[in-house]
């Protein structure tokens, strides 16, 4: 497929690696410019780009930047770019560690609605919990006993059935995880985030999540 990558750190880096090698194209792009992608751009392959090409005649475009950064895209990115376009976000909202208070995701607006807002385009939550150099270093093949699973939210049948495969693709077994309204479910703080679950785990664990944001997962007050 044709992809776009805005955010090229651990996670937009890893992405750009593993489907790089699984034979995608894929275009990347960071705020500094294509310049200071050069290294990452010859080891994999990609194509290094300014943020706006990042979504010009591709399939799907992963943003993956920090959540305090989504305000600083342009906000007509996603002007000319076909409804068709599967949008993915990887973000998490860290208040105290890094993003400072959003009051719209206090107040319980689950993280990934607030991007979506903020991009103006439906998104899919998925890859959101996984550390990064396990994208890298703990995909299997389908089938394989404790392989570990993503949950992935969103609202269009079609989107998330890509984003299923892509998932699976990348050596994870995929586990729909509702509407992007339930997406809290797989934020930090809750059971699944971080913990490398299997299929059965990760739907366990996406019922048990309580709905209140953990008070350390909360802006300072
Ligand atoms: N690290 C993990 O293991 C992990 C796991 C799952 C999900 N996540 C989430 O995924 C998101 C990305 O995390 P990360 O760890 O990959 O972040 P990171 O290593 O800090 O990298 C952030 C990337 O975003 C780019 N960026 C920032 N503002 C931008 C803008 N306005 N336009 C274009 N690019 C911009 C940065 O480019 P410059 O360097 O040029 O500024 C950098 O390439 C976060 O929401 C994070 O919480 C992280």
């Amino acid at each position: 497929m044709r992809i776009g990558i805005i955010g090229a750190g651990n996670i937009g880096g890893n992405l750009t690696r593993r489907l790089r090698s699984l034979g995608h194209e894929v275009k990347v792009a960071n705020s500094r410019g294509p310049a200071t992608l050069a290294d990452l751009a010859t080891e994999t392959g990609a194509l290094a780009v300014e943020v706006r090409e990042a979504v010009k005649d591709v399939e799907i475009v992963i943003v993956t930047i920090p959540q305090k950064n989504i305000p600083d895209l342009p906000s007509d990115l996603f002007a000319q770019v076909p409804s068709n376009v599967v949008v993915i976000d990887t973000g998490n909202y860290y208040p105290r560690e890094r993003d400072g208070a959003i009051a719209a995701i206090e107040d319980g607006m689950p993280e990934s609605q607030w991007v979506s807002e903020h991009l103006g385009r439906p998104v899919v939550k998925v890859f959101n919990g996984i550390y990064a150099q396990h994208l890298l270093d703990r995909y299997q093949p389908k089938g394989t006993p404790g392989r570990i699973a993503l949950p992935v939210a969103g609202d269009d049948p079609t989107a998330k059935a890509t984003v299923l495969a892509l998932v699976d693709e990348l050596g994870f077994d995929p586990v729909d995880a509702g509407e992007l309204k339930d997406s809290w479910r797989q934020q930090p703080g809750t059971p699944v985030y971080g913990a490398d679950l299997d299929a059965e785990g990760v739907r366990r664990a996406l019922l048990e999540a309580p709905r209140e944001r953990p008070e350390n997962f909360k802006a300072e007050r």
